[in-house]
């Protein structure tokens, strides 16, 4: 995939400023950085911390041609991607909180944040957002147990540039394979290897229900099994539960 990148200084947030660019009929593979971000979003409506100057903020266009209850499954292509990207430079291997959060240490490395706009009934575009800290020192109060960056795990400055080509390229290719099967059988095998909740207990938080159970890995569709305390297994929907660690994060 051509990718065309599009750097600012600063933006409100890369998803919405491609999402006006999709809306005004941007092609597919565009991409969007910013070295800050001033209202960078997370999910479930929260904000995404996002210091200047060093960390990576790009968000990606994409217009598959696919039904709309698949294009969940691309968070988890880019879930993947990230983590082989940074994986293949040898000096550290993030793990993966289902279904896109990459992790080293139980810390958070990195989010993603998928939005899909239709057209009537099929999709017009997809544009997912990803944060990745790359060479940030240190973190706020609130955030200094729960997140990391690449710098503090390796002890080492990485160039952000080199980083964002290392991903779309991986990205690039692991996006085909997508298009060609529509599920994600090509990639279960090394993504559940990558999945720090395999075989782990978890709780699994679905609207006014909350339950314990053992993660056991996804399915070729993405959604995570658990094996519930009275041993019997539910898929579970990234779009409408989260989970978590009994302890903690993860
Ligand atoms: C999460 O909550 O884990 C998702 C965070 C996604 C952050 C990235 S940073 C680049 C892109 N632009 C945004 O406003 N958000 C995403």
């Amino acid at each position: 995939m051509e990718s065309k990148i599009i750097a600012y200084d600063e933006v409100d947030s890369t998803n919405t400023r491609i999402c006006q660019m999709a809306a005004d009929g941007a092609a597919e593979g565009l991409v969007v950085t910013a070295k800050k971000q001033s209202a960078g979003k997370g999910r479930r409506g929260r904000n995404w911390e996002s210091e200047a100057e060093c960390n990576l903020y790009f968000s990606i266009l994409l217009r598959p041609e696919i039904c709309p209850q698949k294009a969940p499954m691309l968070t988890l292509v880019m879930a993947y991607s990230v983590a082989k990207a940074i994986g293949s430079s040898q000096q550290t291997m993030p793990q993966i909180k289902w279904p896109n959060d990459l992790v080293i240490g139980g810390k958070k490395l990195c989010g993603i944040l998928t939005e899909m706009h239709m057209a009537g009934q099929s999709i017009d575009y997809v544009v997912i957002g990803t944060g990745v800290n790359v060479n940030q020192d240190r973190f706020s109060k609130e955030l200094q147990e729960k997140a990391t960056s690449l710098w503090l795990e390796t002890g080492c400055e990485w160039e952000c540039q080199d980083l964002l080509k290392q991903i779309l390229a991986e990205f690039g290719k692991q996006y085909e394979k997508f298009l060609n099967v529509q599920d994600l059988s090509f990639l279960r095998a090394e993504y559940n290897q990558m999945l720090v909740n395999k075989d782990r207990e978890v709780l699994v938080l679905e609207p006014g229900n909350e339950y314990r159970a053992y993660a056991k890995g996804i399915t070729s569709t993405g959604e995570l099994i658990v094996v519930k305390e009275d041993g019997s297994e539910e898929t579970v929907f990234a779009g409408e539960v989260s989970v978590r660690g009994i302890y903690g994060y993860v």
